[in-house]
This record gives C-alpha cells, sequence and structure tokens, in this order.
C-alpha cells in the first residue's frame, strides 16, 4: 500500500477509525450511496482504502489493481456483490475471499490470473455467479476449486488457457445451469473422457457450446466438447496409439525370446542326454573290456541310485 496523503498518522488513524465506526466515507474518485461502492473506471492501482464497512455491492472493474487484499476484503462482512473485472489481477489464494462468505455474485474475469489457489472459493457457499473468463494464463484450476461452492448456478470458463478439466471439480455443483466453455484449447486425450461424458449426463445449459472445441488431438479437432463423449470413449477404449504399439511390440519380444531361450535349453538337455546316455552305454561295453570304467562311473554317480531302469537322474 502506497503512504495515504493526509496532515499526519494520528489524524490518518482517527479518520480511518471515524470511517470504520460510521461507514460514512467513501474512497476518492468512487460513489458510494445505499450500501453500494462504483469505483468503475477510476484509474484505481489498488484497492481503494474507505470503503464502508456495510457495503452490499462494490464495483472495482475497469481499473489497474493488481490484487485483493484479503484483510481489507474481509472487512465487508456483507458484501454479495464484487466486480472486479478488466483489472490486472494477477492470483487468488485460499485467504482471498475469507471473509466476504456471504458473496453471490463475483466477476474476476478480464484479468490477468494466472493462479486460482485451491480452496480460493471454499467460503464462498452462497455463491451463484461466477466469471473468471478471459483470462488468457490461467492455464489450470484444481479439483477441489469448486468444492464448496455448492450454490453455484452460473459458470464462465470462456478464453482462458485451460486445456482440460478434472470432472471430480464438478461434483459439489448439483444447482450448476449454466456452463461457458468455449475459446479455449481443449485437448481432447483421454483424460478429459470423464469430463465429457459428464457434459453430456448432467443437461447443462451450454450457451456458447457449438464454439467451445477440441484442439487436439488432430482426429476431434473442431469437435464440440458437449459432443465429442461418445466418440473419445470409442478412442480411448479402442484406440492404441504409438507407445501402445511399442509396448506390444515388446511384450512380443519378450515371448518370442523367452521361447527361443526354452528351445534352445530343451535341446541342449536333449543333446546332452542322449550324448550321456551314448557314452554310459559305451562305457559299459568298455566296461567288459575292463578299460574306463573310472570315467564312467564319475559322470553317472546316480546312475546306481536310480535302480533298475538305468536313466540317470541328473541334470
Ligand atoms: C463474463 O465476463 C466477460 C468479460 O468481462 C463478459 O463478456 C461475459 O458476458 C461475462 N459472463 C457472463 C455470464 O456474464
Ligand atoms: C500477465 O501474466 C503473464 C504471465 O505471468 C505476464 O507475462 C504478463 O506480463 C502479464 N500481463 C500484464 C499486463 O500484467
Ligand atoms: C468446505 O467448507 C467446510 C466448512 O465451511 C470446510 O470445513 C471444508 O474444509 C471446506 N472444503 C474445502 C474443500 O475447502
Ligand atoms: C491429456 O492432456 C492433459 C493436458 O495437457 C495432460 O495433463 C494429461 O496428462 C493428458 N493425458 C493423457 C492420457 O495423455
Ligand atoms: C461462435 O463463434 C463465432 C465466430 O467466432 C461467433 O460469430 C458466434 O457468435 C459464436 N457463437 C456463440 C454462441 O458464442
Amino acid at each position: 500500500m502506497s503512504p495515504a496523503p493526509g496532515p499526519g498518522p494520528g489524524w490518518l488513524l482517527f479518520s480511518l477509525g471515524l470511517g470504520l465506526v460510521s461507514g460514512s466515507k467513501c474512497p476518492n474518485s468512487c460513489q458510494c450511496q445505499a450500501q453500494e461502492v462504483v469505483c468503475t473506471g477510476a484509474q484505481l492501482k489498488e484497492y481503494p482504502p474507505n470503503i464502508p464497512l456495510d457495503t452490499r455491492r462494490l464495483y472495482l472493474d475497469h481499473n489497474h489493481i493488481t490484487f485483493l487484499p484479503a484483510m481489507n476484503l474481509g472487512l465487508l462482512s456483507d458484501l454479495v456483490y464484487l466486480a472486479c473485472q478488466h483489472n490486472l489481477i494477477s492470483g487468488v489464494m485460499d485467504y482471498t475471499f475469507i471473509g466476504v462468505f456471504k458473496l453471490i455474485y463475483l466477476d474476476l474475469s478480464s484479468n490477468n490470473l494466472t493462479l486460482v489457489s485451491p480452496h480460493s472459493f471454499s467460503m464462498l457457499s452462497s455463491l451463484v455467479q461466477l466469471n473468471l473468463s478471459n483470462n488468457p494464463h490461467l492455464l489450470s484450476l484444481n479439483k477441489f476449486t469448486f468444492a464448496n461452492t455448492s450454490s453455484l448456478r452460473l459458470l464462465d470458463l470462456r478464453d482462458t488457457g485451460l486445456q482440460t478439466l478434472d470432472h471430480a471439480a464438478f461434483q459439489n455443483l448439483p444447482t450448476l445451469q449454466t456452463l461457458y466453455l468455449s475459446g479455449n484449447p481443449w485437448k481432447c486425450n483421454c483424460s478429459f473422457l470423464d469430463f465429457t461424458i459428464y457434459l453430456i449426463v448432467s443437461h447443462l445449459d451450454h450457451p456458447d457450446g457449438q464454439n467451445a472445441t477440441c484442439v487436439e488431438p488432430a482426429e476431434l479437432a473442431g469437435w464440440p466438447i458437449t459432443q465429442v463423449g461418445n466418440p473419445l470413449r470409442y478412442m480411448c477404449i479402442t484406440h492404441l496409439d504409438g507407445r501402445d504399439y511399442l509396448f506390444l511390440l515388446l511384450v512380443g519380444f519378450c515371448i518370442f525370446s523367452a521361447g527361443t531361450v526354452a528351445a534352445w535349453l530343451t535341446g541342449m538337455c536333449a543333446v546332452v542326454y542322449q550324448s550321456a546316455r551314448r557314452k554310459s552305454s559305451e562305457a559299459e561295453e568298455e566296461d567288459e573290456h575292463g578299460q574306463r570304467v573310472v570315467v564312467s562311473r564319475r559322470i553317472f554317480q546316480s546312475r546306481v541310485d536310480a535302480g533298475q531302469d538305468g536313466f540317470p537322474q541328473l541334470m
């Protein structure tokens, strides 16, 4: 916060206190009237001081505000309507809206959001309308983002950088009616399947449905994501991509080499066994002549244990 102009810190404190108590103060370049504060297009670079504490509707749109201070915002415990569109807000934190739990309408569109912290909206259980559109650097939303916004009826996610959404993020939105999804570079891969199925079964209103299309993969480019569920399911269940083929090739090769090794081992065994048998019968013959009997004994020691059948039990 920049130092506020004024006669001195004492006076500043006094007037701030007066403002807090009476609620009669109004930020410079804003209009305050009947629990409504309008600072639209006031060239503000930061959140204005002296907003009456009983404010219910706050218009901060079309300024250059870069962040929303949770402490100051949290003083406005009656706030139900907050318009922050067309500013330079780059992120909202878990604690940003912790004090404004009665909020019904929140517009953060046309900012420069890069981060929406997972629990940013977790206290906003009365929130009915949320606009996050036109934040081109917003690349992802956590699956807990809407876990507690159970009153939400309208959600605008147009023109962001979102490539994918987790269908789990929409599990706790029983009253959601309208969902805008166009202008995003949707990546319709198999991770996206569950969300597209959700779009089919949930019967939401998609006013821009025809313009919310897949950008990737090439086979599905241009498909509206509200209709891509079935082709995507077909692709994900039957379609094999390069990696799958590589995997199958590898498995095939392993089976082939295992087979080869097994065949080679069997062959070796057979050959060794055959030659051993031949040697043993030679040895027996030679035994009659009283020669090389020691060698034969050493190779086929078990022959003796094997008993009558004459099969060696080694190997
Ligand atoms: C959300 O904000 C955008 C840009 O500020 C605006 O054009 C759009 O109409 C808003 N969405 C709704 C549903 O009001
Ligand atoms: C918006 O955010 C991006 C990414 O953080 C940054 O590069 C860019 O300068 C920002 N734009 C403005 C107007 O602040
Ligand atoms: C939802 O709200 C309840 C109570 O207000 C809180 O205990 C819980 O942690 C919140 N959930 C999330 C995901 O923030
Ligand atoms: C699908 O695309 C998203 C977004 O780029 C990515 O996070 C995810 O890992 C991808 N899933 C698969 C199965 O490729
Ligand atoms: C869809 O996009 C086209 C071209 O950008 C635009 O003219 C049309 O109004 C859009 N339709 C909806 C329903 O948003």
